[in-house]
Order: structure tokens, then C-alpha cells, then sequence
């Protein structure tokens, strides 16, 4: 394939390869993580268009349709999604990349069955069509269209094994006898394996999860790639074996550090059914003792130092610029102040750092787990704004949804002040017996409410 269009073809996919790996990099840190996203879109926008000049390629209309259907419907929903439901979209969005996968492969297939080619498409599929399937049930759990907890049916293991088991004979069957007649077949139990997969994997786990669809996808993309570099479109096949295989290197490792995150090996999130259960250890004692803004801003202001440790709720309140100048006016009043953040606090990776960027806090002040931890007994007062799973102690305790998971050990704070609104459980669904400790004050409302009602009460006092 030598032509002066193919050359430039060519010339222009590694000029876009080189500014999405810039794109990835950006993304690595915080600061530049922005400028990182604008970046990858630029050469993901190069691809695309290249991709149109590429002698060979027919069907012009109808490709500019779908990319007219897709772009708008991404852009509009994107514009609109609030950062807390940023999970779910991200889920539908690895979906959409499989299914396209697993149909590029499915219309290979239905091209030719014969050849190293049907083998990798055969491949692709697999992957592509657990991927869609396996989203769609994350993204339904985290829209709460569904119940988060894992959903466990009678003899999943061995079910779901022959599901597998079966599918990929059909599709080794359709390849190696040359029968079309078993594709569908092959796709729909796929499908099937994908659904029966995630459903019993419980609602906290669901970030390990998406991280894997999304892994899952990059490499069913590449093999897809490699099934079309001998086609006539062979140098777009390229681009995508290259676009695959840094998502799919960039999932997994996200995929591992998350699931370190939450002290669990990838396996065991797939396949330990984590959540179903009932917490039989849960039953707390004690009473939830309230405390008003006044009295939280003199314990606060009397402090040496000072531990914010927000979540979910911080963010879904957009509290952070309270936050900021909450912690300015400690800062002002002599009082130490630092940020314990959670790998998982929130919903997505990095939501808390991303979130206290936003508002100006520097990030010498923002400390992890490990580092914060240490020094927690000797804190004089941890306010939680909005967290509960990654500050709920019941994760020291077998049997719990939570076990083994790692915390922030708040609870082993002299003082704790819990901002939240009511008795609202966090997002595994289970009691917090960080609330009812003796050492704990419930400062209720709205986080951006709350804090800024601390903010008032210390410039007043
Ligand atoms: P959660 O466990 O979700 O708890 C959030 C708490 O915030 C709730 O108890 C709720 O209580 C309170 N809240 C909600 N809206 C509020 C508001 N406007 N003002 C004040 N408080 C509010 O949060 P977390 O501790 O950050 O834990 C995160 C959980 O999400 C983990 O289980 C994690 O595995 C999961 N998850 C994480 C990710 C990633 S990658 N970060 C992705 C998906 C899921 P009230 O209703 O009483 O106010």
C-alpha cells in the first residue's frame, strides 16, 4: 500500500499517536490533567479526520451520520453530567468503544471466517461484547436503576463458566468449520457473560470495575486494529492497534492501583462476591450526639491542628471553595490544617484532588491515607465533610461489605466532627459506627451550608 495520500495518511496517524501520548501524560498529575484531556482529543480529532482521506474508504455519508449522532449525543450529555455522575457515563462511554469492537469484529467475521484475521476478530469479540454488556450493568447499579449490592445467583461460578465456556465454542466452532449459522449464538451468550459477570459485584467495587471495561475495551479495539491492518483500510488498523493498546495499558494499571486502593486483587473483585451479604457485625450502640456550627467553630479555632476529610457529600454539594476559605481562617487563627484524602473517596479517581485544586488548596496540604493515618491518634479534630464508606471503621471487621478495605482511621482522632445531612448511609449501602462513637459530633445540613456556617462562626469569633 504505497501512495503519496497513503504516505500522508500514515505520517499524520503518528503525528496523532505522538500528541495522544503527550495527552496521557498531561493526564498523570493533577495540575495538567486538563490540559491533558483538551490534548488526547485533539489527536483522537486528527485520527478521525486523516481517517476520511484514507484512499479506499467508501460509505462517506453514512460514516458522517453516526459521527454527527455519536458526537452530538456525547457532547450534550457530557455539557450537562454533573461531575458526581461522572462514573456512570464513563461506564456507557467503554461500553459504546466494546460494542463498537465486538460489531468491527462481528462484521469481519461475517466478511470472512477464514484466516489469522477471524482469529483476532474472534478475540476482539470476546472482549468487546463482555465489555458492553458488563458496562451496561455497572452503569445501571451507579444510576441506581438497579440495586448496588451484588446480586449473587445459585451456582454463579460454575454457570457463569459454562456460559464462557460455551460462547467461545461457538466462536472457535464458527471459525475452525467455517458456520456463520454460530456467531449469533457466540455473541448473544457473550452478551449474557458480561451481565452475569458484574451482577454479583457489589456497588463499592464499581470503580474497579469500570477501570477493567474500560482496559477490556482498549485491548479489544487493538485486536480489532490488527484483524483490519490486512484489509484495505490497513493503515487505519494500525492506528487503532496503537489507540487500543495505550488504553488497554493505561486500564490495567489503573485497574491494579485501584483495587490495591481497596485492598482487594482484581480476582477477588470479580469473582468473590463482596457485598451481597447482610453486615451481621453491624448493629451499632451509642446515640448520634449533635453539635452546632458555634460550638465546631470554637473546637476548631482551639485546635493545633486540624484534619478535613471530605467525600462524596463535599462534592455533590460543590463545597469546595467554603472549604478553602474554612481552612484560610484556621490557617489565619495559628491552627495546622491538612486534607486526608482517600484514593476512592467520591466517585471517580482523583474526584477529591481534582475537586480542592479547583478551589485553590495547595497540594503540599492534601496527605494520603498512609501518611495521614499515622498521625490521626494525635489529632486534635478530624472534620469529615461528606464521607462515610472511606471513614467507616466496620471495614476492620470480617464479615462486613467493607473488609479490608482501607480507611481513614478517623475514629482515632480525639475529636471528630461529622458533616452530612441526616442519617444517610454512604455508598456500600451499610451503618457507620464512626458517627456514634464518643468522641464523634454531628454537624448536620448541606456541606456547603454547614461549612459555611463554620466560616461565619469563626469570623465572628
Ligand atoms: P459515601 O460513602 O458515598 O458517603 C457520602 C455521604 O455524604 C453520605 O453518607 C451522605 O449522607 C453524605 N451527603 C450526601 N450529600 C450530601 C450533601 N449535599 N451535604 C452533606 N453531606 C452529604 O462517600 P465516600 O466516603 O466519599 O465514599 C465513596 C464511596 O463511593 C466508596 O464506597 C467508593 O468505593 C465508592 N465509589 C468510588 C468511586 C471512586 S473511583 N472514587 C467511584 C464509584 C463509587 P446524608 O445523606 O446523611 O447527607
Amino acid at each position: 500500500m504505497t501512495s503519496p495520500l497513503h504516505d500522508v495518511v500514515d505520517a499524520v496517524y503518528v503525528v496523532a499517536i505522538l500528541v495522544f501520548i503527550l495527552g496521557l501524560r498531561a493526564m498523570s498529575s493533577p495540575t495538567t490533567a486538563r490540559q491533558g484531556i483538551v490534548t488526547a482529543g485533539i489527536a483522537m480529532l486528527i485520527a478521525v479526520v486523516v481517517t476520511f482521506l484514507s484512499p479506499g474508504l467508501s460509505n462517506f455519508a453514512w460514516i458522517a451520520l453516526g459521527v454527527a449522532i455519536g458526537g452530538l449525543a456525547g457532547f450534550g450529555w457530557a455539557r450537562v453530567v454533573k461531575m458526581t455522575a461522572m462514573p456512570q457515563m464513563v461506564a456507557v462511554f467503554n461500553g459504546m468503544g466494546g460494542g463498537a469492537a465486538a460489531a468491527i469484529a462481528g462484521v469481519e467475521l461475517l466478511g470472512s471466517l477464514r484466516g489469522a484475521t477471524a482469529d483476532l476478530s474472534v478475540a476482539g469479540a470476546v472482549i468487546g461484547s463482555i465489555s458492553i454488556s458488563g458496562s451496561v450493568i455497572a452503569f445501571l447499579k451507579l444510576q441506581g436503576w438497579m440495586p448496588s449490592k451484588a446480586i449473587v445467583l445459585p451456582a454463579r461460578q460454575v454457570v457463569n463458566f459454562a456460559v464462557l465456556v460455551v460462547a467461545v465454542g461457538f466462536g472457535v466452532g464458527a471459525v475452525g468449520w467455517l458456520r456463520p449459522e454460530y456467531l449469533a449464538p457466540f455473541f448473544g451468550l457473550l452478551v449474557l457473560y458480561g451481565v452475569l459477570l458484574t451482577l454479583p459485584i457489589g456497588g463499592a467495587d464499581m470503580p474497579v470495575v469500570i477501570s477493567l471495561f474500560n482496559a477490556l475495551t482498549g485491548i479489544a479495539v487493538g485486536l480489532d486494529g490488527f484483524a483490519l491492518v490486512s484489509g484495505p483500510l490497513g493503515d487505519a488498523g494500525y492506528a487503532m492497534v496503537i489507540a487500543g493498546v495505550l488504553v488497554g495499558a493505561a486500564g490495567s494499571l489503573l485497574t491494579v492501583l485501584m483495587a490495591r486502593a481497596m485492598n482487594r486483587s482484581v480476582g477477588n473483585v470479580f469473582f468473590g462476591a463482596f457485598g451481597a451479604t447482610e453486615d451481621a457485625g453491624a448493629a451499632v450502640t451509642g446515640s448520634l450526639k449533635p453539635i452546632d456550627a458555634t460550638d465546631a467553630a470554637t473546637l476548631m479555632a482551639y485546635a493545633n491542628e486540624v484534619v478535613i476529610a471530605p467525600g462524596y457529600g463535599m462534592a455533590v454539594a460543590q463545597a469546595q471553595q467554603k472549604v478553602k476559605e474554612l481552612s484560610d481562617l484556621l490557617a489565619a487563627k495559628g491552627v495546622t490544617v491538612k486534607f486526608a484524602i482517600h484514593p476512592v473517596a467520591g466517585r471517580m479517581p482523583g474526584h477529591m484532588n481534582v475537586l480542592l485544586a479547583e478551589a485553590g488548596i495547595s497540594y503540599d496540604k492534601l496527605f494520603d491515607r498512609d501518611e495521614i493515618n499515622a498521625e490521626l491518634p494525635s489529632v486534635d479534630v478530624v472534620l469529615v465533610i461528606g464521607a462515610n464508606d472511606v471513614v467507616n471503621p466496620a471495614a476492620r471487621r470480617k464479615g462486613s461489605p467493607l473488609e479490608g478495605m482501607p480507611i481513614l482511621d478517623v475514629d482515632r482522632a480525639k475529636t471528630v466532627i461529622v458533616i452530612k445531612r441526616g442519617q444517610g448511609k454512604g455508598f456500600a449501602g451499610i451503618e457507620n459506627e464512626l458517627f456514634y462513637g464518643d468522641n464523634c459530633r454531628m454537624l448536620y445540613g448541606d456541606a456547603q451550608a454547614a461549612v459555611g456556617q463554620l466560616v461565619t462562626a469563626l469570623k465572628q469569633s
